[in-house]
């Protein structure tokens, strides 16, 4: 790591708002201040481009999530402000920050591009402006969360019964690093709408954002100790997931910490939801408009770098029209251009981290080492510096191939030719995960059919990332527990009431 030069290739390009946020150490968020760790321990997040170290930040241990579930806790106890508040208060509120976060869009977008390696204009377009359209959604819900009158049938008696949705209480959410701002959105919003307290800990590769988004929650007059944020690694979320104080954890990840998650929240029985690892397939039939579905091929298993849960990284082509997909994908592949993301003319970004970088490229070399058979990109690192992996498309592989079974989370996509619907589906549900899947076919009955064979919480027909925020979306199978967003988003959030009264 290179502590010297902290800044992208064009360091011109910095707003100042993003210089002087990294020219200072980061601090943590609890009950509204901001503080050193306990202990001072600070760790530094680094700039996937370059390398080079951004800034150090705050790492929390054991004691700083101690203190910041206190606050969360005492915020939400009454009589605190955030207890008294009106649903029609939260609601102006989460707009207010919504407005806010449009409003630093552009720094936002930086801050995301450095932490991340994502290009800036898809941070700003996405992350950032879906983060914002989530307060704004969410904010409608705040005076919507109405109960149902339920009659009863006791003879000779009266009664009226009804339900009411409360929040849990202190919410931990723990959040990855592919979307840092918006993973962390998608916990506190509704947490927040519902009426909880949060303890967010940020990915130890990205905490930057989650960082200043805490700082316009202030700015925006949430009260403090509702939100606090407590970067660090692993055993700071690990710290968070056993805290008796802590009523419910909300997580984002891999499948493997997602089950170490479930077991420590046993403890004192957390309400735990999972939005966990996934190996989307992705099915052409060979009657499908084919320019699109190479188009959603691309999308679908290249989008953010390949670090996106719901990428179509198994596609599945029906003979007749193998090759042509294949060499479409793969010419696609190849024109697309790798580089930092700060220079505009990049189409794609590095990976977020050496550990990915390393993971992902050993995953090809080993496909390769097997006898499958790369028609677009490399086993080799894509530049001398930075994390950065050519988009790949691999044939020639076996079901039982680690490029087949696993969760890669990198610009790699299997391509695999089939012959029969009920083949191609079975191959499809052949995996632990069932986070997405998609179908191209212009038969609509074929399209739908098959769509509902496949065992997914997100099923794609004729179209790859096509989303929303009114959308539920989670995982059938290990990729996880619950639903995010839409009007289901808000069920994790609450614990359901009824009251009894006996009318006499
Ligand atoms: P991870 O699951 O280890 O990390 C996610 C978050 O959990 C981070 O904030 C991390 O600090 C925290 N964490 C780690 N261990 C913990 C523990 N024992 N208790 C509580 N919190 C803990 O994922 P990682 O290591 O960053 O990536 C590994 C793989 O996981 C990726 O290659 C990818 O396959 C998958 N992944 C899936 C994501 C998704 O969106 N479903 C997001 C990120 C990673
Ligand atoms: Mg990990």
């Amino acid at each position: 790591m290179n502590r010297k030069a902290i800044m992208p290739n064009d360091n011109s390009t910095l707003l100042p708002s993003v210089r002087s946020f990294l020219s200072s150490p980061r601090q943590m968020l609890i009950d509204g201040e901001w503080v050193d760790a306990k202990d001072g321990r600070t760790f530094a997040t680094v700039n996937p481009s370059t390398e080079e170290v951004l800034v150090d930040v705050a790492q929390g241990s054991a004691f700083d999530v101690d203190r910041a579930v206190a606050a969360a806790r005492a915020a939400f106890e009454e009589p605190s402000p955030w207890s008294r508040m009106t649903p029609r208060e939260r609601s102006h509120l989460l707009w207010r920050i919504g407005d806010l976060i449009e409003a630093h869009a552009d720094e936002f977008a930086q801050l995301e591009a450095l932490d991340n390696g994502k290009r800036v204009t898809a941070a700003r377009d996405g992350d950032v402006a879906v983060a914002a359209e989530l307060f704004r959604y969410f904010a409608g819900w705040a005076t919507k969360m109405e109960g149902t009158t339920i009659p009863m049938s006791v003879p000779g008696r009266a009664f009226h019964a009804y339900t009411r949705r409360e929040p849990v209480g202190v919410v931990a959410a723990i959040v990855p690093w592919n979307f840092p701002l918006l993973m962390a959105c998608f916990k506190i919003v509704p947490a927040i709408t519902a009426g909880n307290t949060v303890v967010l800990k940020p990915a130890e590769q990205t905490p930057l954002s989650a960082l200043r988004l805490g700082e316009l929650l202030l700015e925006a007059g949430l009260p403090a100790g509702v939100v606090n944020v407590v970067p660090g690694y692993g055993d700071t979320g690990a710290a968070l997931v056993e805290h008796p104080g802590v009523d419910k954890v909300a997580f984002t990840g891999s499948t493997e910490v997602g089950k170490k998650i479930a077991a420590a929240a046993s403890g004192n029985l957390k309400k735990v939801s999972l939005e966990l690892g996934g190996k989307a397939p992705n099915i052409v039939f060979a009657d499908a408009d084919l320019d699109a579905a190479v188009a959603g091929a691309v999308l679908g298993g290249y989008f953010n770098e390949g670090q996106c849960c719901v990428n179509g990284s198994r596609l599945y082509v029906q003979r007749a029209v193998f090759e042509q997909v294949v060499e479409g994908v793969a010419a696609a592949a190849r024109a697309i251009k790798v580089g930092d993301g700060f220079d505009a003319s990049s189409d794609m970004g590095p990976l977020v981290s050496q550990e990915q970088h390393e993971k992902v490229l050993s995953y090809i070399r080993g496909a390769v080492d097997q006898g499958a058979v790369l028609n677009a990109g490399s086993a080799d690192a894509a530049r001398e510096r930075g994390y950065f992996v050519t988009p790949t498309l691999i044939t020639s592989v076996t079901e039982a191939m680690a490029v087949q079974t696993d969760e890669i989370f990198g610009p790699v996509v299997t391509a695999v030719p089939f012959d029969t619907e009920d083949e191609v589906v079975a191959a499809a549900n052949n995996t632990v995960y069932g986070l997405a899947a998609g179908v191209w076919s212009r038969d609509l009955g074929t399209a739908h059919r098959v769509g509902a064979r496949l065992r997914a919480g997100t099923v794609w027909l004729n179209t790859w990332h096509a989303d929303d925020v009114t959308l539920p979306r989670g995982g059938f199978k290990q990729s996880g527990w619950g639903r995010e967003l839409g009007s289901f988003g808000l069920d994790d959030y609450t614990e359901l009431k009824t009251v009894i009264a006996e009318l006499r």
